[in-house]
């Protein structure tokens, strides 16, 4: 497989209380080209396996592997969007594209040609020299859409990344990085406490639940593309992901180990 998380186990200890499981073993296989979507409540872990994947973070035990290697840490083509965008304020939205280029020593020309090229995949040609305060929530996450993209990783790792913005803005952000994953052909692994983002967009949901943090199902959506959101299947695979989520209070385990 593609990527492969084996037996991934992540412990912290927590002052006074001893060790603590932020993800109990997972075990996920992922093809190359997949949309996977990490699906669960606060706290369930998805972003620790999420740093497991990216190599920010090690597992206490068991392993990932992508591409027959074990991750030991961050690589090129591996890139990560988190929530808050990481903008620079006081760089322009092509300049603030080139960042990445930059930092992998792109030739000058070269980082400018490609910039404008991934400022217009987003739709932010019009607005590439304005700064990111003048623009809003959605475009500075174009911004930062156009800015990991334009350094083409194999494997894309977002992490909430649309969890700042309003409904409307949130939904034509679904459309957008549902476009740009099938012109493009990324591996992504995308993460969201909302259920209808995950049904829209994913290949395969993996629901996470917490206490501890966990994989408890991985539920595959064979919806063509692109999704209705108001079509029968598509509410009929969100009703099914909502009821992996009704908790039996009697059988949460212990929390602490
Ligand atoms: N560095 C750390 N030290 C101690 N505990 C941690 C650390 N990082 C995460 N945890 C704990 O591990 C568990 C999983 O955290 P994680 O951040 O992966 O959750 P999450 O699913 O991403 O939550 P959210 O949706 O709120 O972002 C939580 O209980 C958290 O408190
Ligand atoms: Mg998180």
């Amino acid at each position: 497989m593609y990527i492969s998380i084996v037996e991934a186990y992540r412990e912290y200890s927590v002052e006074d209380r001893g060790r603590m499981a932020a993800l109990e073993r997972v075990n996920l296989e992922i093809g190359k080209g997949e949309f996977i979507c990490l699906l669960g409540p606060s706290g369930c872990g998805k972003t620790t396996l999420l740093n497991l994947i990216a190599g920010f973070d090690r597992p206490t035990s068991g392993f990932v592997r992508i591409n027959g290697e074990t991750v030991t840490g961050p690589s090129e083509n591996r890139i990560t969007i988190f929530q808050n965008y990481g903008l620079l304020p006081w760089r322009t939205v092509l300049r603030n594209v080139e960042l990445e280029l930059e930092a992998r020593k792109t030739d000058k020309k070269e980082r400018r040609r490609i910039a404008e090229e991934y400022t217009e995949l987003v739709g932010l040609s019009a607005y590439k020299n304005h700064y990111p305060s003048q623009l809003s929530g959605g475009m500075q996450q174009r911004v930062a859409l156009a800015r990991a993209l334009a350094v083409d990783p194999e494997i894309l790792l977002m992490d909430e990344p649309f969890g700042a913005l309003d409904a409307m803005t949130r939904m034509s952000m679904q459309d957008e990085i549902e476009r740009i994953w099938r012109e493009k052909k990324k591996t992504i692994i995308f993460v969201t406490h909302d259920i209808e983002e995950a049904v829209f967009l994913a290949d395969r949901i993996v629901i996470m639940t917490s206490f501890p943090g966990k994989v408890k199902s991985v539920i595959d959506v064979p919806l063509a593309r692109k999704r209705d959101r108001t079509g029968a299947d598509f509410l009929k695979i969100r009703d099914r992901v909502f009821a992996e989520f009704e908790l039996k209070t009697d059988d949460e385990p212990e929390y602490y180990l």
